[in-house]
């Protein structure tokens, strides 16, 4: 089956879904997600959106503070335009219809987290990602030229290559033409042909044994753009939330938001100590890098699986006001978060790094576009401030639109693309090929490609990588295709680059620690581009 659209969005998270309600005016748009529309890591953020709203907060303080979390490697041209339009697209969030909370007095009521120096968090409880997907899904399916393909998984994108022309990483005209996607209940791959592809595909938690992003994050935008041959940078950068609730048997891990840090609960020891102090004069609140170390340093100091988070000296009816669902969830196991510490571990949460875009979220591939958690965008350098996701999503994916629209007149469909071509290959009917493979590439990821790392450990990570990569590459040339063997694949890529990225930073900066390495290099001016 072949298919024609303007517009080409991959993933219905807040980065795919805000750029398609903006070029819906201008041609057809078809928007594929692989799961539910809904299910996407936007619907199961918990603290909410940074954005300056009020004074005292002003641009320049959030500019600052994200460049500090940022550890010198942010891009400041694009922390400068993110910041300044940071304003206007939570505006356009609430016209949209999202409901942020307000305080008695009419204005928004604004949260705090680490590394900010200012309140400035808007949040619905603690479930703005799951208001903001419910907002902008409603405003979606209204619109007459979207059409939402769910259950529909993207393989790779269309380009000369599939002519069978030789395409390489830094040719400038690579083309992207649209892309193969697999509707699973047929079984049948659709050739989409596009003028203009988004990828939205979020992030690759679950390239880690623990993490706290759902299924959905397996890499693939990262992984087809690799494929694709474009620009892939800052992939070493991973980050790991330090306060995931700690119950071993449940996937993905339950967050527990940096804003209960913000409300005033403390980090402690199994032992009721604070210990924060001894890393950060900011303490529970000092930025994500430096906590999550601190308390891999204290577990392993310790020997225990977990620390804790105390909230038992906060006012009580407060506390379940705010944090309803960490409440609700808490009690689910057994905990009464007014009256017990939480038990909370690390987890992989954020990936900085992706596809390199630039400030109008174009890739290096032609009319091949990236927002959100899949693109490197410059903003958050060697770690991302909290909240400032939600954020860059919103402000790419309209930077993105706007130079989609000014260009679509001008471009072609581009025909000549063969259909999917599935001769000779057979149906894999042995599962555990895949299950286990996967269960081997976490651990070599979290064992070896933490928080914090080796030139030994990262050399192995490689060794053992390269004999999961042949094995799946032979499986996968033979097999009919799947969607848990292409999520496998590009699991393996993603992997591939974080560990080839992570070698190459011959130093500790922000979310890369190396014990080998621990000092900072001098940074080389204008470093990313
Ligand atoms: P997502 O929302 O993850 O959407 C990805 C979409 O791509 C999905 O629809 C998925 O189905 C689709 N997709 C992926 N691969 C394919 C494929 N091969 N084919 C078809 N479709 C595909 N950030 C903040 O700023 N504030 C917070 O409070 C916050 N809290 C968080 C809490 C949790 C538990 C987690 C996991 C993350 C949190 N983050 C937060 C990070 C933030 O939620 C994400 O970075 C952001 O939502 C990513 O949005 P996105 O649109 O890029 O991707
Ligand atoms: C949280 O609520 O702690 C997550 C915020 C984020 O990842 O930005």
């Amino acid at each position: 089956m072949r298919k024609k659209v303007d517009f080409l969005v991959i993933g219905s998270g807040i980065a795919g879904l805000s750029f398609a309600l903006k070029v819906a005016k201008h041609g057809k748009v078809c928007i594929v997600t692989k799961d539910k529309a809904e299910e996407t890591a936007t619907k199961y953020a918990q603290g909410g959106i940074a954005a300056v709203m009020y004074s005292p907060d002003t641009y320049e303080k959030h500019i600052s503070d994200t460049m500090i979390a940022g550890d010198d490697l942010s891009d400041e041209k694009i922390v400068r335009l993110t910041i300044t339009e940071s304003t206007e697209r939570v505006k356009e969030l609430i016209e949209w219809g999202t409901l942020f909370d307000k305080t008695e007095s009419g204005k928004y009521s604004l949260g705090r987290e680490g590394g900010h120096s200012e309140s400035r968090v808007l949040h619905h409880k603690d479930s703005t990602g799951a208001e903001i997907i419910r907002a902008l899904l409603h405003k979606v399916k209204e619109h007459t030229n979207i059409e939402i393909l769910e259950n529909h998984f993207t393989i790779d994108l269309l380009t000369q290559h599939h002519l069978g022309m030789g395409v390489s990483r830094g040719m400038s005209d690579i083309q992207c033409y649209g892309a193969y996607v697999l509707s699973p209940i047929k079984g049948e791959v659709i050739t989409i042909l596009s003028k203009v592809t988004l990828l939205a595909t979020g992030g690759a938690g679950n390239v880690y044994s623990t993490t706290t992003n759902p299924p959905i994050a397996s890499g693939d935008g990262t992984a087809m753009a690799y494929r694709a041959k474009a620009t892939i940078e800052n992939m070493e950068f991973v980050q790991f939330h330090p306060t995931s609730l700690y119950n071993p048997n449940e996937k993905p891990s339950f967050l527990i938001t940096e804003a209960l840090r913000g409300f005033g609960a403390v980090l402690k020891t199994r032992k009721e100590e604070e210990f924060m102090e001894k890393y950060d004069q900011r303490k529970s609140l000092a930025p994500r890098d430096i906590v999550a170390r601190a308390i891999d340093t204290e577990m392993k100091l310790s020997g225990h699986d977990y620390l804790c988070l105390d909230a038992t000296h906060l006012d009580k009816n407060q506390l379940i006001e705010n944090f309803p669902r960490i409440y609700a969830k808490c009690l689910s196991v057994g905990i009464d978060i007014t009256k017990d510490m939480i038990p909370v571990v690390p987890a992989a949460h954020y990936q900085c790094g992706g596809v390199k875009v630039d400030e109008y979220g174009r890739s290096t591939v032609n009319n091949l576009y990236a927002s959100g958690e899949c693109a490197s965008t410059g903003l958050h350098g060697a770690n991302r401030l909290a909240s400032n996701s939600l954020l860059e999503s919103a402000v790419f994916s309209h930077r993105a639109a706007k130079d989609a629209i000014d260009k679509i007149k001008a471009i072609e469909f581009f025909d000549r693309i063969p259909d999917w071509d599935a001769e000779g290959l057979i149906l894999n009917e042995e599962m555990i090929l895949i299950t286990q493979t996967m269960r081997e590439l976490q651990s070599i990821m979290s064992n070896y490609v933490g928080i914090v790392r080796s030139d030994l450990r990262l050399k192995r990570a490689l060794d053992r990588l390269e004999i999961i990569f042949r094995e799946t590459e032979d499986l996968y040339q033979k097999s009919i295709i799947s969607t848990h063997i292409c999520e496998l694949r590009n699991l393996i890529n993603v992997a591939y680059l974080i560990i080839k990225m992570a070698q190459l930073r011959k130093e500790s900066r922000g979310l890369h620690f190396s014990i080998d390495h621990p000092e900072k290099a001098p940074i080389k001016m204008n470093s990313r581009r």
